[in-house]
């Protein structure tokens, strides 16, 4: 996109980040965020920072006011805290995203939104495609599905430029290491600190990975495509086992640390892998960074 003017929503947070960075050279960015798990930080200095949660209906509408285009990266994102606290979970992944969709009707916005590749659950067959049947295992890929479907309805009914982005795993810089991080984020970080490396179940469970700056290159595809209404599936369309995942990383790290198994999680997706033939066709997409290279550059950091 050019000479527009851009809301990032989670802007300051790990793949809301990377996008600002994308953006500001050649529109004016304005990002929402709480800095609950985002980072001033990770700001672009040229980005305006509207410090405020999604959840505050006041807050959101002033964010909307004079807007384009609607990245919404702002999310609850661990499937795990989803589980734990549903009610929260739900509160901040769904309704603020309906009202986004409402203002757009009105303003003529157009609205690219973070799915979740979690809306399949356990999958009945990989890779997964779009046409895959949906059957969310927790509450986050229910919420995610919720939104998702809203976007199309908004676009079949009101003729919102809608365009839902079915993330697979993504990693990358500014993913920091947590209780509810990503695995890459807490391996990394297991693996140069030295401690166990925490593997849940068997780690015979399978993920695609997507670095970020691939799925920043999706979203700028979905700003300028005519597929709206549409879902894409983000991923390379290739998998890993999380056991695979730990020993990559143990060595890319050149790490001393012990991989240990700890127990599994509920609701945990058994299989993942991205039929990205959709994407490929219709937006251009093209994922450049193999998961080696990703965690080289990583761990070289
Ligand atoms: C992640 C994202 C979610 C996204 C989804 C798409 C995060 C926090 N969550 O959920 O937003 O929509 O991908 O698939 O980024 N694991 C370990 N040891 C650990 C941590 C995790 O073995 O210390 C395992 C988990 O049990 C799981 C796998 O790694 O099997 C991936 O976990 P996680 O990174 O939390 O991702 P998802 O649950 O797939």
């Amino acid at each position: 996109p050019e000479g527009q003017r851009i809301l990032v929503t989670g802007g300051a947070g790990f793949i809301g980040s990377h996008l600002v960075d994308a953006l500001v050279e050649n529109n004016d960015v304005r990002v929402l965020d709480n800095l609950s798990t985002g980072q001033r930080d990770n700001v672009h200095s040229e980005a305006t920072l509207v410090e405020g949660d999604i959840r505050d209906g006041e807050t959101l509408e002033t964010a909307l006011s004079d807007i384009d285009l609607v990245f919404h990266e702002a999310a609850q994102v661990s499937v795990q805290r989803s589980v734990e606290v549903p009610e929260k979970s739900f509160e901040i992944n769904t309704r603020p995203t309906l009202q986004i969709l409402e203002r757009a009707r009105t303003d003529d916005i157009r609205v690219i939104l973070a799915s979740s590749c979690a809306i399949y659950g356990d999958p009945d067959y990989v890779p997964i495609d779009e046409e895959h049947p949906p059957s969310p295992s927790s509450p986050y890929g229910l919420e995610k599905l919720t939104i998702d479907r809203y976007a199309r309805l908004y676009n079949d009914l009101y003729g919102v430029e809608t365009v839902a982005l079915r993330y697979f795993n993504v990693y990358g810089p500014r993913q920091t290491a947590g209780d509810y991080s990503g695995v890459i984020s807490i391996f990394v970080d297991q693996a140069t600190e030295g401690d166990d490396i925490t593997v849940e179940g068997d780690g015979e469970q399978t993920r695609d990975f997507v670095h970020v700056d691939d799925v920043v290159r999706a979203n700028l595809l979905a700003a300028r495509t005519d597929a709206v209404g549409e879902a894409f599936n983000i991923g390379t369309g290739s998998s890993v086992t999380i056991r695979e995942l730990s020993d990559m990383i143990q060595e890319v790290a050149k790490s001393n640390s012990d991989i240990v198994h700890v127990d599994p999680r509920s609701g945990d997706i058994g299989e993942s892998r991205a039929e990205i033939d959709k994407a490929q066709t219709k937006l251009g997409f093209d994922p450049r960074t193999t998961l080696r290279e990703g965690l080289e550059s990583l761990i070289d950091e």
